[in-house]
């Protein structure tokens, strides 16, 4: 795992979104994994305006997003599926076809989660995954004790999340207690993950995902385990982490970052 800290949340942000469409350009066919959350909005308007001067193409990217809310419609406002066309997808060059969520309406949950795996399979394999993390640890919504082998499911939210994300519903008791989300073993898929932490208030939880011991109480330290995993904080949420100069050593010094300095 490699650990960068910026001074900002802006210069965080940047980061991620330049990480993101280098990605891309490397590799025009790209399955990118994405994610929600309040964290992702500013990276979603940076990868937007990239893509209005030409700095990022998506015709030919395809998209797996982490999760979805079960019984909310697409055009149900909180609903991740109008999330992503809302911030992402209605102001980009992408194949709207090729974007992909689970279906918050199916019918067979189980069969729903093995279609997703599928379609993810099908497609080679999710090239670059974005991570956020929830205040209890979560990665998509693996809520604690997820197993770290878990596939895309239908999983019931902790009170923790309800506190989280009821603010955005109005009112906020019409919060789904479950939703569909890829497992922390479908996550750990992905050739290369990238975690976005921003704000003090994620310091502790960013602390424990990052250097305490990998548990499924914290989903959020499966990337331990994981060959190509970088997470990118900001001063606030790094600032509970005990081997900051050594990460800041090596972001400043090994040459694989030398054009993101
Ligand atoms: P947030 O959500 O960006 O709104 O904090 C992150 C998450 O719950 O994964």
């Amino acid at each position: 795992m490699e650990v960068i800290i910026r001074p900002t949340t802006q210069d965080a942000v940047n980061l991620t979104a330049r990480l993101i469409a280098d990605a891309i350009n490397a590799k025009p066919q790209f399955k990118l994994g994405l994610a929600t959350g309040a964290t992702m909005e500013a990276v979603y308007a940076d990868l937007v305006a990239m893509n209005k001067v030409g700095e990022v193409d998506f015709s030919r990217v395809t998209t797996f997003n982490l999760d979805e809310y079960i019984g909310l419609p697409p055009e149900d406002k909180n609903s991740y599926r109008y999330y992503m066309n809302y911030h992402l997808f209605n102001h980009i060059n992408i194949d709207m076809r090729n974007t992909n969520l689970p279906n918050g309406m199916a019918e067979d949950e189980v069969a729903e989660g093995r279609r997703y795996e599928e379609a993810i399979r099908n497609c080679g394999g999710i090239d670059l995954q974005l991570l956020g993390i929830g205040s209890d640890g979560h990665i998509g919504f693996n809520e604690p004790i997820s197993s770290l082998a878990s596939r895309t499911r239908a999983k019931a939210l902790t009170p923790a999340t309800y506190v989280q994300n009821s603010v955005y519903f109005n009112p906020p008791e019409s919060m789904p207690r479950r939703a569909f989300t890829m497992g922390v073993g479908t996550i750990l898929d992905a050739k290369r993950i990238v975690m976005l932490i921003t704000g003090s208030k994620k310091a502790g939880i960013a602390a424990q995902a990052i250097e305490g011991p990998v548990t499924s109480m914290v989903t959020g330290s499966a990337l331990q385990l994981h060959p190509n995993a970088v997470v990118i904080l900001d001063e606030g949420s790094a600032s509970q982490l005990t081997q900051k100069d050594y990460y800041n050593w090596v972001f400043a010094n090994e040459p694989e970052w030398a054009r993101y300095r």
